[in-house]
């Protein structure tokens, strides 16, 4: 089953057939998960800042988002994110579907293995090749869509400074705060991890720095143009993992 995690905008997709919420080892999830049918297809929905949005991207529980969703039968997660722009080309509006990621983040907890088992899984390609595939052939028929990217994920809840923003620029070509951890825990279990990443600002680089109030007008206004990536992606997507990403584990302990 596709877990995903994304903003509460998305559940009218989906008949929910049930709603839960699940305990784990790591405490409880950013929500309940909802459960429900797309065309036949078992989906699993959590918003990743909770129900009300009042969850900031460096307080969400993300070991527990992923173990629960991992508990429930996810064996493969897609995420949405809003991400800022850090290159010209890479428009308010557009879609990346990112293939890297940078690292910023300072103070989060990244790993399910804490000791006594130790693991080093391998992150040279950390999404999901099969998946980003479906999305990018569903995503450019509703806009400009980029098939690959590297996103710079920073600690936030701020945004950067112009030097920052400008160093990042060296780095990557989109900025987010929450790709990091999700994306390795979801590694860690072996699951298969993409994104659709909305592009909303350009950030602070260009002459009028990102406010928070611009993020969430352009993605209210791309929310429809979400949904229906969404939904053509589900019509298209195979659940048979013939992807590696399962196999993350082996030769990942010392
Ligand atoms: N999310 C949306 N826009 C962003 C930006 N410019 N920096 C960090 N996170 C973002």
């Amino acid at each position: 089953m596709i877990g995903i995690i994304g903003g509460s905008g998305l559940y009218n997709l989906i008949t929910i057939e049930e709603s839960k919420m699940i305990d784990t080892p790591f405490g409880i999830p950013s929500a309940e998960i909802e459960i429900g049918d797309f065309n036949g297809k078992k989906v699993a929905f959590l918003p990743r800042h909770g129900k009300k949005h009042n969850i900031p991207p460096h307080m969400v529980n993300y070991r527990a988002n992923i173990w629960a969703l991992h508990s429930i039968g996810c064996d493969e997660i897609l995420g949405i994110n809003a991400v800022g722009s850090l290159k010209e080309e890479l428009k308010p509006g557009d879609v990346v579907i990112p293939d890297q990621y940078i690292d910023f983040t300072k103070n989060r907890k990244l790993t399910f293995y804490d000791g006594p088992e130790v693991i080093h899984i391998s992150s040279a390609d950390p999404f999901c090749p099969r998946i980003n595939k479906e999305l990018s052939s569903v995503s450019k028929k509703h806009g400009d869509t980029h098939d690959q990217g590297t996103y710079v994920v920073i600690e936030g809840p701020r945004f950067s400074t112009r030097a920052e923003s400008k160093m990042f620029r060296q780095f990557g070509d989109i900025i987010g705060m929450t790709l990091v951890p999700e994306i390795n825990l979801a590694d860690e279990l072996g699951m298969c991890y993409s994104l659709i990443a909305n592009v909303t600002d350009y950030d602070v680089w260009s002459d009028k720095p990102v406010e928070a109030s611009e993020v969430i007008k352009i993605l209210k206004e791309n929310e429809e143009k979400t949904q229906k990536i969404i939904a053509d992606f589900l019509k298209i997507h195979s659940e048979q993992r013939t992807c590696e990403c399962k196999n993350r584990l082996e030769n990942a302990r010392l």
